[in-house]
């Protein structure tokens, strides 16, 4: 059984996803920790951010992992905690532009669906990696209730955050996501749309559950 969740940056999808997998018994993807992960290593090895080759490369030759308890690996590290700075929202979009590491990234992306059921979140999972899948959700919510839903994370974090940069953060990156030419962020209508602006998280989940039930 597939499950395929896209949205855009704070729409709820990785907290949303990780509850329904619980729920279900399947396994989680956040393929966004595994761009996130990509461009942590070309960022640590100082691999120049223009030359897709280079990259290609790095990344065919490294060992991305995630554990069962959601943990991003790299070659055995675990770099969890160091995949979620801004100037890795910064350098990401650049990335995941590229045809070569999109096409990579799909292949290791189904391999997580060889031998589990799977709640899989991204970008482009309800249209690239999985077009097929069981299930296709596109979660979606206001710019203004996801800088606030950023915000408050952060501050549980115990990290500052300002509003407007936040918000011309994710305003930047729903740009760059939603018009690439490769693998953008798209609305079907096969998808199952939900805007998730004026309901909590469990009301998104139950809806969700029943769905697939
Ligand atoms: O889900 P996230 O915000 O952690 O994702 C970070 C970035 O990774 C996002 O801005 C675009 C990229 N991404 C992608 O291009 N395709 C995916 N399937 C998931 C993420």
């Amino acid at each position: 059984m597939i499950i395929a969740i896209d949205g855009p940056a704070g729409s709820g999808k990785g907290t949303i996803s990780k509850i329904l997998a619980e729920r279900l018994g399947y396994v989680y993807i956040d393929t966004g920790s595994m761009y996130r992960s990509l461009t942590y290593l070309v960022l640590r090895d100082n691999i120049d951010i223009d030359n897709e080759k280079a990259i290609y490369e790095a990344f065919s030759n490294c060992k991305m992992e995630i554990t069962k308890d959601c943990r991003n690996l790299l070659d055995g590290e675990d770099i969890s905690d160091r995949i979620r700075t801004q100037e890795i929202n910064t350098n990401i979009s650049k990335i995941s532009g590229y045809p070569s590491i999109r096409e990579l990234m799909r292949l290791k992306q189904r391999e997580f669906a060889n031998d589990h059921s799977i709640v899989m979140e991204g970008r482009d999972i309800t249209t690239e990696v999985f077009p097929d899948a069981d299930y296709k959700f596109y979660l979606d919510a206001s710019i203004e209730e996801r800088t606030k839903r950023r915000v408050k994370q952060n501050e549980e974090k115990g990290l500052e955050s300002d509003y407007n940069e936040i918000y011309e953060s994710i305003k930047n990156r729903d740009l760059a996501d939603m018009t690439r030419e490769y693998g953008a962020l798209k609305r079907t209508d096969d998808q199952i749309y939900i805007d998730s602006s004026n309901m909590t998280i469990e009301e998104v989940v139950l809806y969700m559950l029943e769905v697939i039930k």
